[in-house]
């Protein structure tokens, strides 16, 4: 099979690929190189630059490059600029998906993985969130990837189309330097940075109904997500028709006030953390159950918060040598 990795050349797409190659399969990144960087994509990978939303190209690379199943990451991912430019958010994320999808099931691609987000379910007001746990996105970005969902599941079903949509819990962590997030938008870039300038880093809120008073999470290396990308790939290929909805997360709470702790242990920074306001929009506790994910694909997170803060710290210090502590 060969594979079109859309986004491939972003930071998480760049993890799929690699993930992708490294299991023997034939990958090609579509990307429109907004925030994507070529340099990402690995010698022997093509790399077609273009938008999900040029039905044309789109057409012409699944045609010109025998595509025979689409892993679809390439969207807008920041929370608080969906507020501000919703409508850009609904252009690209839920249109560049429509033509997309228009594009593939016309050439009659058999598979397709979505990569969709923890930010469906809003809110939620249960311990471990399962697949069952009702969607109330509070963002137009979380809005624009459930209603991806349901276009993705809706021509599936019309098409005949095996699709799995992975809601990924939050990610950190990278394969190596290079591929660290550039982005400055997490918990993990932002306490570096924060250490970086040698001021403290900042909690938001303390006061929540968590154990320590501070968010709980759910923290997934970005090498453990990109191999769940294989293992979908893998039991769509196998199964025709099958549509699957999965949490990629590790099943495990992380408090904030924890992670920043590991992250000064990691770094050899001691700043203690200053806490500031909530931010709004946050819920206290988003931790997934991970049982349907190892049930239908096999597949279990195998890194931890200490890889992940170690590997993305490698790469921060990468970018940024003064972050170093001597
Ligand atoms: C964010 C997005 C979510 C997306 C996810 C993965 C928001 C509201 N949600 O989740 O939709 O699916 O990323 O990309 O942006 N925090 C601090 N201090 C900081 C930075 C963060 O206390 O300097 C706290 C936040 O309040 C939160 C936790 O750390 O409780 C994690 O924050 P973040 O990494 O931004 O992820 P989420 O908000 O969980």
């Amino acid at each position: 099979m060969t594979w079109l990795i859309t986004g491939g050349a972003g930071y998480i797409g760049a993890h799929v690929v690699r993930a992708m190659t490294a299991a023997g399969e034939a990958a090609v990144v579509y990307d429109d190189l907004s925030t994507g960087i070529a340099a990402r994509v690995p010698d022997g990978v093509p790399l077609v630059p273009g938008s999900t939303l040029d039905r044309e190209r789109v057409t012409r690379v699944l045609t010109e490059h025998g595509i025979t199943g689409v892993v679809h990451l390439a969207a807008k991912k920041q929370v608080g600029e969906s507020v501000e430019q919703p409508l850009r958010y609904y252009r690209e994320n839920v249109e560049g998906l429509r033509v997309l999808l228009d594009a593939v099931t016309e050439a009659g691609v058999g598979t397709f993985v979505f990569s969709s987000s923890a930010a469906v379910y809003g809110m939620p007001d249960v311990d471990l969130v399962t697949e069952e746990t009702p969607c109330v996105p509070l963002s137009p970005y979380g809005e624009t990837k459930l209603a991806g969902e349901w276009l993705v599941r809706a021509a599936g079903r019309a098409a005949g189309l095996s699709t799995a949509c992975l809601r990924y819990f939050n990610v950190a962590g990278a394969a190596a330097p290079g591929l660290a997030d550039v982005g400055v938008f997490n918990l993990v870039p932002m306490v570096f940075e924060r250490l970086t300038l040698n001021v403290p880093p900042r909690v938001f809120g303390d006061d929540y109904p968590t154990p320590d008073g501070t968010c709980v999470r759910d923290y997934i290396h970005v090498v453990d997500l990109a191999e769940a990308h294989v293992a979908a790939a893998r039991a769509l290929r196998s199964s025709p028709g099958r549509a699957l909805t999965l949490n990629i997360g590790r099943g495990e709470g992380v408090s904030v006030r924890e992670m920043i702790d590991r992250i000064n242990a990691v770094t050899g920074h001691d700043l203690s953390p200053e806490v500031v306001p909530r931010r709004p929009g946050d819920p206290a506790r988003v931790v997934a159950s991970a049982d349907r994910a190892a049930a239908e694909l096999g597949w279990k997170a195998r890194h931890d918060v200490q890889d992940m803060i170690t590997s993305a710290w490698q790469g921060w210090v990468r970018l940024h040598p003064e972050a170093e502590r001597h």
